[in-house]
């Protein structure tokens, strides 16, 4: 009986660390999205916005929507650094950036997969 109380606890415990998490940092994630044919999710710290994720559906591809959403999101946190990596086998993704004005500002060794390299950009 002792036994099965603690294991709850630990739970409970558990459940509860896991929401204050949840609620403390998963809601500074933010994001800026056309439906859900483009988006760009993006992590808002104190110095800067450090770019998650990015995705345009595959058949709405190269007709300028990310390049939408950025430029929106350039103007909107006009003053604000943005930070993203991009691997070296992400053609679309490298020449968006460069696009973009963003520029290359660091290597981080065997950032996929613990294998692949990541680039690191920034804006500006
Ligand atoms: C990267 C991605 C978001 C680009 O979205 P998109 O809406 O097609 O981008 P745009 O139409 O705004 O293209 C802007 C520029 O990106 C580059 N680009 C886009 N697709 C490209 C491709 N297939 N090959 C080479 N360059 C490409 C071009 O420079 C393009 O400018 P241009 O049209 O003047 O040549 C999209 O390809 C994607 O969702 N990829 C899969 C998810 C991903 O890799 N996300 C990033 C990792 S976090």
């Amino acid at each position: 009986m002792n036994y099965i109380l603690y294991r709850l606890q630990r739970i409970i415990k558990t459940k509860t660390d896991a929401e204050a998490h949840l609620s403390n940092d998963f809601k500074r994630f933010k994001s800026v999205r056309l439906g859900l044919f483009s988006f760009i999710i993006f992590w808002d710290t104190t110095d800067g916005l450090d770019i998650v994720y990015y995705f345009t559906a595959a058949n709405k591809r190269q007709r300028g929507l990310a390049t939408y959403l950025f430029k929106k999101m350039l103007r909107k946190f006009a003053g604000k650094r943005l930070f993203m990596d991009i691997s070296p086998t992400n053609h679309a993704s490298l020449n968006l950036a460069r696009k973009l004005g963003f520029r290359l500002i660091g290597i981080r060794p065997n950032y996929y997969n613990h294998k692949i390299p990541a680039y690191l950009f920034s804006y500006p």
